[in-house]
């Protein structure tokens, strides 16, 4: 998978996500499957807190040869605007909206592939729900999983049947917890890749809805 090109600038870079460790890995993960995303066909790709684009224009750069959507979704309109340019110098076409979250998604089993490298850190609930656009980055709150838990009742409504959520997480958000809140909503997770970096363990979980076996 190539690497696309960022370029964020010094004021940018004050608030928009600059590609980490955690994107790469969400990258590689990405890679791993490249072969199964092809044979998959998918039609729209949705990316949740997209940041400076890197990881779906990745994505679309690798999938080109498909007639694909992709959009991506980010509470920062520095980083929507990033995304759209991470894109376009990059030659493919992501459609950005500036959002919470999923509030204005409405539908159904629409999306084959989902992205989320979400806000992940313990921290204080008022860290949350700070307005400063940098807290966004990082804030999790309570287990990390402030942000990200409010996805996962609607990630099974808007996943195609054959599709797949990929979401990054690290060791203190408690993967297991997250298996067993997605097994609930019918969905398997597992982890595809891992690596532990200055403190930090990350890990990429992915999902798929589990196949009702008619009896
Ligand atoms: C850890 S960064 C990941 C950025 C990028 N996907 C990457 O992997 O480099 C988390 C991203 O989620 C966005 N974000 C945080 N809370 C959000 C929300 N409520 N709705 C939409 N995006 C959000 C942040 O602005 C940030 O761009």
């Amino acid at each position: 998978m190539e690497t696309p090109i960022v370029k964020l600038s010094d004021e940018e870079l004050n608030t928009v996500y600059e590609p980490s460790e955690d994107s790469y890995l969400l990258m590689d993960a990405l890679e791993a499957d490249l072969e199964s995303l092809h044979a998959m066909k998918p039609r729209i790709c949705l990316e949740i807190g997209s940041g400076s684009g890197i990881v779906i224009t990745a994505l679309a750069m690798a999938l080109k040869r498909h007639n694909v959507q992709f959009i991506a979704i980010d509470i920062n309109p520095d980083a929507c605007r990033a995304t759209r340019r991470t894109s376009l110098i990059n030659s493919v076409d992501i459609n950005v909206l500036q959002m919470n979250l999923l509030d204005c998604i409405r539908i159904k089993y629409t999306f084959d592939i989902i992205l989320f490298n979400p806000p992940y850190v313990v921290t204080e609930y008022n860290e949350v729900i700070d307005d400063r656009l940098v807290f966004k980055t990082w804030a999790g709150g309570k287990n990390g999983r402030q942000v990200m838990e409010q996805v996962f009742a609607i990630i099974p409504k808007i996943l195609s049947d054959a599709g797949l959520f990929y979401l990054v997480v690290i060791k203190e958000n408690d993967p297991e917890y997250i298996f067993s809140t997605f097994k609930k909503l019918n969905m398997s997770g597992e982890i595809v890749h891992e690596r532990k970096i200055r403190g930090e363990h990350l890990y990429i979980l992915r999902f798929c809805k589990v196949k009702e076996t008619k009896s």
